[in-house]
């Protein structure tokens, strides 16, 4: 159902990479509420992925640009704008790697090249982003940005490896980034901590399925769907929320504030 939240508004969805992607599902509906958008990824990300379908849907211009490269973010703030005619509105920064993870690296025997690589992609990439928008003035008063992360960032879990620190990183530019252009633009900043949800990266951790349906067990509303993430962010997008910023927002079905559920407590009792 269409609400018309973002009608007029005009942005850019980073990391939409399958339709299993999150962002692949807050373009689609950011689309049915009425924004205009671009869509953007690594060049490699847009010859692998299925993009072009997602592009033809939303009647959105594919943009490449490496999220760690300042000269493809300038163009990609650049070209943004007069494509679609003018400031903007929302950025979702939905993006995440970790070589580490990806090559299978035990967290006590990390390649430190890798290391920072996953920090540079999993978290500075967000200052970067923010940095250049605010060089271009690219973003219009109240504009809203948001940055997806992970519990991890607060506490462990083995698995999740250097992306722990990327994400507690990108928290804390969320912050700080967050104080400053709020006082020069009012614009907000904020992170998403989302449930596990099975999409390339989510299920690139190890151990996926067993930690999903963990996750699942634990949380009184069960785990939030990469649909209903979506739906979050187009409230967060919105007009509706002008004075959230500077917030990590947990969207997790209750499980950061559960203890201990019945659920779980079942699993053990046997
Ligand atoms: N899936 C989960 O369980 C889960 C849970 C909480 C948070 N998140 C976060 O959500 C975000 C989106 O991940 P997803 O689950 O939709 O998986 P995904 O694999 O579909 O998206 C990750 C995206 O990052 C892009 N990317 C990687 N390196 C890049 C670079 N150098 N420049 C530009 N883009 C680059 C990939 O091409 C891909 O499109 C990530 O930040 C992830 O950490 C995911």
């Amino acid at each position: 159902m269409s609400y018309n939240l973002l009608k007029g508004k005009r942005g850019i969805i980073f990391g939409a990479l399958d339709e299993k992607s999150i962002a692949w599902k807050v373009a689609q509906r950011a689309h049915e509420e009425g924004a205009h958008f671009t869509l953007t990824n690594t060049a490699l990300a847009l010859r692998m992925g299925t993009i072009n379908k997602l592009s033809e849907e939303c009647n959105a211009k594919i943009i490449a640009a490496d999220v760690t490269v300042l000269e493809d973010l300038e163009n990609l703030f650049k070209e943004s704008q007069e494509v679609l005619g003018g400031k903007l509105d929302f950025v979702l920064h939905s993006v995440g790697m970790s070589p580490n993870v990806r090559k299978k690296r035990p967290y006590t025997d990390l390649n430190y090249e890798f290391y920072q690589k996953t920090l540079d992609i999993s978290a500075m990439s967000l200052h970067k982003v923010l940095q250049t928008a605010m060089k271009q003035d690219a973003l219009n008063e109240s504009a809203s940005v948001i940055a997806l992360t992970y519990m991890a960032a607060q506490r462990t879990f083995p698995d999740y490896s250097d992306m722990a620190e990327a994400k507690a990183m990108l928290e804390s530019i969320v912050r700080s980034f967050g104080y400053h252009y709020g006082v020069a633009k009012k614009v907000r900043v904020y992170s998403i901590s989302q449930s596990p949800t099975a999409t390339t990266a989510g299920s690139g951790v190890g151990g996926f399925d067993a930690f999903f349906d963990y996750a699942d067990k634990m949380s009184p509303l069960g785990n939030a769907s990469a649909d209903e993430c979506a739906d979050y962010c187009i409230c967060l997008f919105s007009d509706l929320t002008k004075k959230v910023t500077m917030q990590n927002l947990f969207h997790d079905g209750g499980f950061s504030s559960t203890g201990i559920s019945a659920g779980i407590m079942d699993s053990f009792g046997k």
